[in-house]
């Protein structure tokens, strides 16, 4: 997601840091950057020139401080409470007071993020979607203690990258997950109890419905390890059995099958 954000960025004409403590996942960013905005090229829904201008304006940096001069910081480390609240904390005692933090969070919430920093009036949601740079949609999502600036700041950006901003409560899944996951859950829990195979699932709802993605190769896509947070955050808050994980879905995730990222999900993509 990081890698897809400062994609859209810089095409959006903005100057991007990226950050990582790994100089090999600041690597693979880039190249995947490179690859994405190549697509984007042969698809003509830019110029080479774009990709090129695009592509000097990332920088990328293993230490957060290079983050201190930029007006808006977005936070995309995984989806773990403890890891995002000492990423935010950190930002909060490096960067001058009036810039704002975003959280690109798909289930946490962003009173509680915005709690362990010293500016939550300046904390905000702003959830991205996967493929970032094909996908059109952020999610704008304010605490209790976002300031209207903030939250036009945000919805301003939102627009600069040619994205539709929808503002949303601050309730675990917001509104695309708390729609979408559990459709996903439905869809391992009908293969759990055999309806179907993985595939004729995935036909009937691209053939029957016009989805572009069957809900199991979407979930191979999103990854199984992240599904499985998003529901279990949703399942604690709400209770209600919509959002209970299929054992299936937990087995999977133990044994590694984390989605296309991992070589294996739902599917096998070594085997494909
Ligand atoms: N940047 C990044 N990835 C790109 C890209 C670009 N510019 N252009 C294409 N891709 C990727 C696709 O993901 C796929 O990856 P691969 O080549 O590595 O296998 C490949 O390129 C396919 O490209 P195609 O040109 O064939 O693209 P399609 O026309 O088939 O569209 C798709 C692919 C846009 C992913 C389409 O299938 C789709 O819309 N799927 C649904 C995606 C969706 O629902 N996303 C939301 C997920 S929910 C979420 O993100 C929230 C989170 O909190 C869980």
């Amino acid at each position: 997601m990081g890698s897809g954000i400062a994609h859209v960025f810089a095409l959006g004409g903005f100057d991007v840091n990226l950050v990582d403590s790994s100089k090999d996942a600041l690597e693979k960013a880039l190249s995947s950057i490179k690859k994405n905005l190549a697509k984007q090229v042969k698809k003509e829904t830019i110029s080479t020139e774009e990709a090129d201008i695009s592509i000097a304006r990332v920088g990328a940096e293993t230490t957060i401080d290079s983050s201190i001069n930029s007006q808006l910081v977005i936070e995309a480390v995984y989806e773990k409470k403890e890891v995002k609240e000492k990423i935010l904390r950190e930002l909060d005692s490096l960067c001058p007071s009036e810039t704002v933090l975003a959280t690109n969070t798909s289930s946490i919430s962003i009173s509680d993020l915005a709690s362990c920093t010293n500016r939550s009036d300046k904390v905000i949601g702003m959830h991205f979607f996967n493929p970032v740079p094909i996908m059109k949609l952020v999610e704008v999502v304010r605490s209790i203690d976002t300031s209207d600036e903030t939250f036009q700041t945000a919805i301003d950006f939102g627009k600069a990258l040619g994205k539709k901003t929808v503002g949303a409560k601050d309730t675990p899944g917001f509104i695309v997950n708390v729609l979408l996951v559990p459709y996903l859950l439905d869809a391992v829990r009908q293969l759990e109890n055999g309806l179907a195979s993985a595939e004729e699932i995935d036909a009937a709802m691209v053939f029957g419905c016009g989805h572009p993605m069957g809900p199991l190769t979407l979930l191979d896509f999103v990854g199984l390890d992240t599904t499985l947070y998003i529901a279990d955050i949703m399942y604690e808050e709400f209770k209600t059995v919509h959002y209970a994980a299929p054992p299936l879905l937990r087995r999977y995730v133990n044994a590694g099958y984390n989605g296309k990222k991992a070589g294996r999900g739902i599917y096998d993509y070594a085997a494909k």
